[in-house]
Formats: structure tokens, sequence, C-alpha cells
């Protein structure tokens, strides 16, 4: 709990510093998660530099490295918090042999610490013959002291002190079950009509309360409830209709078979038709049928790390309010409309769903770098992506899908046209005034998602995590316990399918 608490203090703070405009650093005019992951990455740096002098000052001692820092910052908060078990992690670097790991164990017992795991190996640094690892419980000023007391000694070539339990803010906080959710609906409000004159809706009252009514929804909105049912309007059932039928006109053409074969689904299922736009709930409930996929009301954008850890649950934070009727075929954000046309089909495709998820999946605990980059690759795959079939191109991205200029743009001549990698996808500068002038193209969503496992291995974050879809659970790999209970389900898998295989060598 603590460990929340801290995550989610850091979080508020966060929050209240930042305001997505250009003055306040917003690095363009037009909203999109690449900006926005860049924008929070600025944010979270000024806020964690902050936090950190003001931590430096009090802690009031220059050889603390930053995690010892927050560790002293927290010990001073109050005569209980001082005194408060920290669970932490030392990293030892013996010089001389083992023989001083028992002046280190005979410290850790005068500190009245507890070691709950211990482990050694040959280092592999010059004029260091050991590391050695000891996990520990003990109160906060005497783990500052140990720390103090274990570098006055010529023996030792470092200690460092790993972080445990969050108490720094270099391990950013992740959500561990899909209920925990709830904590990720951090909004992002430049462009919500009262705050933008050039939003299409600025001078409508009517517009601009309907806005409110339904944001309020998904506020209100937890973990489990069922997607409250809005009663759309003649005038927003118009909006849907007016795009629907580009959609029905261009996308016969120009989507991926995969999104073709969906659309049909959905208009066979009746959750596709000219003249109603679908509810949440019932794409909810299609989308869990198929893929697993769940969606979640979201009253605007959310900050490009909340947006993709949802994805690692298979759930999919949706606007549910409409553009503004005088302009159908722009928003200056995303809307319902964009979302069901845009992103629906796809995430009923079990491929494409599970390409989605890994995205989500490795945004778990990355760095904000890294969450900029993720959100790049996000950006021109699941927004802007293009794919080959049969020698042609063909789009999947929700943005080209639901936007009539832009899919026309992208599989024209006037853009480049690059084979999707990730590593370089990731850094690829993003244009925010006009159409792109690069795209993309997959071979397949297999393709891709084989390339994306590749470059998130390289990622800097240092365990592993999984989802367990029976207790809509992140794990984290991290223990020889854990692994040996997916190696048990792993057998299992594989033991049906090698029986199935079997069974279909020889029917008889
Ligand atoms: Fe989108």
């Amino acid at each position: 709990m603590m460990a929340v608490a801290a995550a989610q203090k850091n979080r508020e703070l966060f929050a209240i510093k930042k305001s997505y405009s250009i003055e306040n650093g917003y690095p363009s005019r037009r909203r999109s998660l690449v900006d926005d992951a860049r924008f929070e990455t600025l944010v979270v740096k000024q806020t964690k530099q902050s936090v950190l002098e003001e931590a430096r000052s009090k802690a009031n001692d220059a050889g603390l490295t930053e995690d010892e820092i927050v560790l002293a910052n927290a010990a001073t908060e109050s005569p209980e918090a001082e005194n408060a078990l920290q669970s932490a992690a030392l990293v030892v670097r013996l010089k001389d042999g083992m023989s001083s790991l028992g002046r280190i164990l005979k410290a850790i017992e005068n500190y009245h610490g507890s070691i709950s795991h211990l482990e050694s190996r040959q280092s592999r640094e010059e004029g260091v013959q050991h590391d050695v690892l000891i996990k520990l419980d003990m109160t906060r000023a005497n783990l500052l002291q140990l720390i103090r007391s274990l570098r006055q000694s010529s023996s030792f070539a470092s200690i460092n002190l790993l972080a445990e339990n969050s108490i720094s803010v270099k391990a950013p906080w992740f959500p561990k079950h899909a209920s925990e959710l709830d904590n990720c609906n951090h909004l992002m409000t430049k462009y919500e009509p009262e705050l933008d004159m050039n939003h299409p809706g600025f001078a409508d009252k009517v517009y601009r309360q309907r806005r409110k009514e339904i944001a309020e929804i998904a506020f209100a909105y937890k973990f489990n409830d069922p997607i409250p049912f809005i009663p759309y309007t003649d005038v927003e059932n118009k909006t849907w209709r007016s795009v629907f039928r580009t959609v029905l006109d261009l996308n016969p053409k120009h989507a991926c078979a995969e999104y073709r074969a969906v659309f049909k689904k959905l208009q066979d299922e009746k959750i596709f038709v000219e003249d109603r736009i679908p509810q949440l709930e019932d794409m909810s409930a299609f989308l869990k049928k198929n893929t697993g996929f769940t969606l979640r009301p979201a009253a605007g954008l959310l900050t490009a790390r909340d947006f993709l850890a949802s994805l690692a649950f298979r759930v999919f934070q949706s606007t549910q309010y409409v553009r503004h009727v005088n302009s159908p075929y722009h928003t200056p954000e995303p809307d319902c409309i964009h979302e069901l046309l845009g992103h629906m089909p796809l995430l009923a495709d079990p491929n494409f769903a599970q390409f989605s998820q890994e995205i989500g999946l490795a945004s778990l605990g990355a760095s904000d770098e890294e969450i900029e980059k993720l959100s790049t690759v996000y950006w021109f795959t699941v927004e802007f992506g293009l794919c080959k079939e049969q020698g042609q191109i063909k789009a999947y991205g929700a943005g080209l899908l639901s936007s009539y200029g832009e899919l026309l743009h992208a599989i024209s001549e006037k853009p480049e046209h690059r084979a999707f990698e990730p590593a370089s996808t990731a850094v690829q500068p993003y244009q925010d005034q006009e159409y792109q002038p690069i795209y993309y193209v997959a071979e397949s969503f297999e393709d891709a998602k084989e390339k994306f496992r590749r470059w998130v291995s390289t990622m800097s974050r240092p365990f592993e995590v999984r989802f367990n879809p029976h207790t809509e659970r992140v794990e984290v790999l991290d223990s020889v316990d854990k692994l040996d209970t997916l190696v048990t389900q792993l057998n299992t898998e594989l033991m049906h399918l090698t029986n199935a295989i079997e069974k279909l060598r020889s029917p008889f």
C-alpha cells in the first residue's frame, strides 16, 4: 500500500503541474500520443529534479545516491517514518574475497536487520572479487547508518542501494490488476471545447454542456461497472451516418482483410448500422467474445503512460462523446466515431489484439524515454499503420480508417513507404502539422509482433511481465517460484497442443 500511495503522490504532483499548452512546453498545436509522451517526459524530469533537490538539501549528505536521498527524505517525515521497516536490496562489491562478507552480516545484525535473500557471484569488474546481493528489512534510519558505515571500509569497492517498494521516483508505478486502471485516468485537457477557441464546439453552449455530461459518466466509472447507455441525439447520429458512409465507400478497397472481416461481422450483428451510434457496452461485449478486449469510457485524452498501461490488460480506453456536427470529417481530438470505426474492428482480431497488448505490457515500468518510443511505435502502427496484402498496400491504422483525407494520402504515391522496423520507427519524428510524409508498412501483424518482441527485449526494464487472463493480473516474473508456476502452465498447454496435433494426424 505504501508503494502505491507514494506512486500516487508523485502522479498527483505531476498532474497538478502539467498544463498542455505550447506556452508550457507542449511540443505542438496538434495533439498526439507521441507529443503527449514527449511532454510528460519533460514535466516528470522537472518534477523529479525539484523533488530530489529538496530531498538533497534535507538529507544534507553529498555522498548519498539518488535512491538513498529519497530514502533519507522519507525517514525525516516523522518519527514513525524513521522507524518504519523498509525492504531494500544492497549490492556490495567485495575487493578482498568472501572473508569481508562476515563483517557485512555482523553489521546488519547490529542494526537489527533481517536478511531475506543472499546471493553472490564472481565479479566481472577488475579489482573486485565478488558481487553480493543482499535483500533485507530494516528501519530506514538504520539502513542509512548501515550504508554510511559500510562505505567507510576500504574492503568494499562499492555499496549500492537498489530501490524496493518504490522508495524512489525512479521506478514508475504501474497497475498490477485491471481494477487498478481506476487510478489511470489522468486527463489532458488542451482540446476540450471550452478551453480552445479553435475547437469547432467552442461557441456552442449546448455542445459544451453535452460534452460535460458525457465526461461525468467516464469520471464516475469504476472497474466492472457496465458502461452507461448514452441516448445519442438525432444530430449526433447524423454525424455518425456521414462518416459511416465514407468508411463504407473507401474501406472495401483500402482497408486490410482483417478489418473488413470484422466490419462485416459487426454489420451482421447489427452493431454497425448506418443510423445509430453503437453503444460502448455492446461493442465491449463483442470484443470480449472475440479477443477478450473490453472498453472503459474515457473523458478525453489520457496520458500516454496510462493509455498504454490499459492495453496490457486488454482494456481500451474509449471516448463516448461525438465530434461537433459542423465538422464531421475532422476532429481535433479522438471521439467515439474515431474509436468505433477506426479501432474497434481490429481489436476483435486475435493477432492485432495480441500486438496491441504487447505494446501495453512493454510500457509497464518503462522509463519516460521508452514510453516516448512506445508511443511513437503505437502512433505509426495502431494509428497510422499500413500493411502488405497480396502485393498491395492496405491500411490498418485507426487514424487512417476513420479519416477519408489521410487514408487517400497514405496509400498514394506522395508519402514515403518504409518497412516497419521498431528500432527506427520508435525514433522517427512525428509530423504534427499535416499528413505524414512517411508511413511504415508491416509485412503482416504476425511479422510486426515478432519484430516488436525482439526490439522490446532490448529495453532497459530489469524484469519481465506477463498477463494472467484468469486473474486479470499482471505478474512480474522475478522469482523462481513464479517461473515454476509458468512452466507448469506452459507444459499443460503444450500437452493439449501435442494431443490436438496427434488427433488431427490420425483421426481414426
Ligand atoms: Fe486513436
